[in-house]
């Protein structure tokens, strides 16, 4: 059952199965009190076998956009009418507008991961150089988009299957580097920014264990983890000295240009809006 709207004007919503734990609607329906628009955000459940209907209907709903999430990425790709750059980049789509009788999308993932460097250690691309991503999955594609966009290389993409790393290389060109965790010590000596875009770390997986002795004194460290807020990387940086930016902030800038195409402003992340999805995540 989607979420009945609690007032009228333009409602988006996030499209997934599962999708009740998303955390969207708390961010969306902040801007909307906090600029005092009319409107809603509401979760949409929609089930593998609906999506390409739910989809094809889209302009005759009741929805003005939406996010996408798993399982969805690839078919709602597929199903929207034009994907900009970004998302045809990264492979990958998690915002839905209208423009006329189109559906447009993109991966707004990746601009959100530089919106929060930007915002977290100003500067930090000034002397781009190498960069060190764990992680092959579908957040390190829209890293090594926003770290390729900065003109970061070599970029050594260190994952526990070889292959995806590999593939990555392929769709990103020369400029990615796959290795395995063995080459992990060579490689953080050189590293400008240390990213780490798999699951470990987070609440109920694996630790991420990391000897970081070897990191350049200028290296910034940062996670997409963000449950715990600080993550065993990002202690461990931070005693080391090292500049560190936590991963909610990559989750709340990735929203922001959906809100504007949906919602016609543009949002900013606050420490209002940062303290009011902790509460909601009951972190911090
Ligand atoms: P996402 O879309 O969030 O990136 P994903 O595609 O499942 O999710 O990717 C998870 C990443 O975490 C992958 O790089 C995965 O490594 P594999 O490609 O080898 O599976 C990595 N990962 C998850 N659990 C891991 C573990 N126990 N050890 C090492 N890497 C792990």
């Amino acid at each position: 059952m989607t979420d009945r709207p609690a007032s009228p004007g333009p409602v988006a919503c996030v499209i997934g199965w599962p999708v009740k734990h998303s955390r969207s609607p708390v961010i969306h329906r902040f801007w909307l009190r906090q600029y005092g628009l009319p409107g809603d955000y509401v979760i949409h459940p929609v089930a593998p076998e609906e999506i390409t209907g739910f989809l094809a209907g889209f302009a005759d709903g009741p929805f003005v956009g939406c996010n996408v999430t798993v399982p969805h990425k690839e078919a709602a790709f597929a199903a929207v009418d034009e994907v900009e750059a970004a998302g045809r980049a990264i492979g990958a789509i998690n915002t839905i507008w209208r423009e006329g009788d189109r559906l447009v999308a993109t991966s707004t993932d990746g601009i959100g991961f530089l919106a929060n460097l930007d915002e977290g250690a100003p500067g930090w691309d000034q002397a781009a150089g190498p960069a060190v991503v764990l992680g092959a999955g579908g957040a390190a594609r829209a890293v090594l988009w926003a770290l390729a966009e900065r003109g970061f290389a070599p970029i050594h993409v260190v994952n526990r299957t070889r292959d995806r790393a590999e593939a990555l290389a392929a769709r990103f060109g020369s400029a990615i580097r796959p290795a395995g965790w063995d080459a992990l010590p060579d490689l953080l000596g050189r590293a400008r920014v240390l990213v780490n875009a798999t699951s470990l770390g987070m609440e109920g997986q694996p630790p991420l264990d990391l000897d970081l002795t070897g990191l350049p004194e200028g290296c910034v460290v940062t996670d997409i983890v963000y449950v715990p807020l600080e993550t065993g990387l990002l202690a461990a940086a931070r005693r080391r000295g090292l500049r560190t930016v936590d991963g909610l902030g990559m989750l709340l800038h990735q929203a922001a240009p959906g809100f504007e195409h949906w919602f016609g402003r543009k949002p900013e992340v606050t420490p209002a809006l940062r303290a009011a999805v902790l509460r909601d995540l009951g972190v911090g």
